[in-house]
């Protein structure tokens, strides 16, 4: 096989789009399909769907060597490997929806020279299932780590690749391991299943780390520790590491909720009750609605309160807003009588109608212009640059401020006369006691 093996990615997602980008930049021909022609059609133009640092310009430099296509038969033709990255959401069961997973092995011919490759999240057991469906075709599982708003970086320097595969396929897990190796990172070689487990235990675990940390701020806020200490102090342990110990309003996104749910789903088919995952997402749920407490604390009832939320996307650098607890938040106030503004650099176009009932601000200072509170929801650098002390602080009308990501200058705010309620940080009154 040549050092320039083609690539095939079915599914041009934010996974699939950046797993294609990433393996054009290390010289590979690249065939991307997806069902989709109007997100075909302007990738052509050299349009990119999704806003990821650095992907635009990837995509840009390599894009002779991108061939989109909605053809799956252009892609068959000209690729053996199959790197399949189409979206597995959840179901209202918590089960994993596979119905385009389904689909792919559906279109695929009764070739031996071609191999599915996983990079979709899927439960432990699909690649077994797809093996002895269709027995012909290879099939090796390589799970997705890459973390958007860094999925680029992510791609070009992985902690780890994890190649699974079994010893009918390990000629394709030979060169999917090849695929990777500039890259230089170290390859996990396992079995299928076990690659699959690594996938949903590695979020699983790292969602437990941020339920976790949300459980000590809580308990910090009343006892007066602060969690941003005890977090430095804890991730200096090596054991430990100071990795996702960044104490907030819960985890969100299209993968720790979905991925969480599916492994405690999962075991639950298998008969075993996974007792901490319950937990993990049940802490996460509350941690979201806290906010509302912190509000009412300070401002009483909400009804006809004007609250601000900076901050849509379920994190910075993206603006995707799956499972965004800005729309959790905006939908709890709402329900309490509140007019709610909200104001993001990036993601107010994704969130369509998942807003309606709340205004969609232009800038963070409309959105806080007599604002009774503003809650910072998510941590885009820009909100920190807000001249806090002086024109905001004209702006609103009562100078509350509740900090969901402990990410504003707490001390500056306070001495400025703000009312500042972070997260696992001590009250004022703590602080002045
Ligand atoms: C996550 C994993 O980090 C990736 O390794 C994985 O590939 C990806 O899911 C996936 O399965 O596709 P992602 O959801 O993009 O990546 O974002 P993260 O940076 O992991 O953040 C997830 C959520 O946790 C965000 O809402 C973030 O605000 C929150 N978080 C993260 C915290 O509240 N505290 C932390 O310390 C870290």
């Amino acid at each position: 096989m040549s050092e320039r093996e083609p690539v095939g990615v079915i599914g041009v997602g934010w996974v699939g789009l950046v797993t294609a980008a990433g393996f054009a930049e290390l010289g590979h021909e690249v065939y991307a399909r997806d069902i989709l022609p109007e997100k075909i059609d302007a990738l052509k133009r050299g349009e990119v769907p999704i806003h990821e640092p650095g992907l635009d310009e990837l995509v840009e430099k390599n894009r002779d060597r991108l061939h989109f296509t909605t053809d799956m038969g252009e892609v068959v033709s000209n690729a053996q490997l199959l790197f399949c990255c189409v979206d597995t959401p959840p179901t209202y069961s918590g089960d994993a929806d596979l119905s385009s997973v389904e689909r792919v092995v559906e279109e695929l011919g009764e070739s031996t020279d071609h191999a599915l490759v996983m990079k979709s999240t899927v439960p432990v057991g699909t690649g077994r299932t797809i093996q002895r469906r269709r027995a012909e075709v290879g099939y090796v599982s390589c799970p997705e780590f890459l973390k958007e708003g860094a999925a680029v970086a992510d791609f070009m320097n992985p902690d780890r690749v994890v190649v699974g595969a079994g010893p009918e396929s390990a000629d394709f897990a030979d060169r999917v391991e090849k695929l990777y190796e500039p890259l230089g990172a170290p390859v996990v070689r396992t079995d299928v299943a076990s690659a699959e487990m690594i996938k949903l235990a590695s979020n699983a675990f790292l969602a437990t780390k941020i339920s976790f940390i949300n459980e000590i701020a809580n308990v910090s806020e009343e006892l007066g520790a602060d969690v941003e200490e005890v977090a430095r102090g804890m991730g200096l342990d090596e054991r430990i590491g100071p990795h996702f110990l960044r104490a907030g309003i819960g985890y969100g996104g299209s993968c720790f909720p979905k991925d969480v749910s599916a492994l405690k789903q999962l075991a639950g088919n298998s008969g075993y009750h996974f007792q901490l995952l319950s937990s993990v997402i049940e802490v996460n749920e509350l941690q979201k609605r806290r906010t509302i407490g912190k509000l009412q604390k300070h401002l009483g009832s909400l009804v006809d309160k004007e609250i601000a939320l900076l901050g849509l996307a379920f994190k910075p650098h993206t603006d995707d807003v799956r499972e965004a607890t800005a729309l959790v938040l905006a939908h709890r106030l709402l329900g309490e009588g509140a007019s709610v503004r909200i104001y993001d650099p990036v993601a107010l176009d994704a969130a369509g109608d998942l807003l309606a009932g709340a205004t969609i601000s232009g800038s963070a200072e409309q959105a806080l212009d007599g604002a009774d509170a503003c809650v910072l929801v998510t941590e885009w650098p820009e909100f920190r640059e807000l001249d806090w002390t002086g024109t905001v602080k004209d702006l609103m009308r009562n100078p509350l401020v509740v900090d969901g990501r402990n990410f504003l200058d707490d001390e500056a705010l306070r001495a400025a006369g703000y009312t500042y309620e972070g997260i696992g940080r001590p009250a004022a009154s703590a602080v002045e006691a």
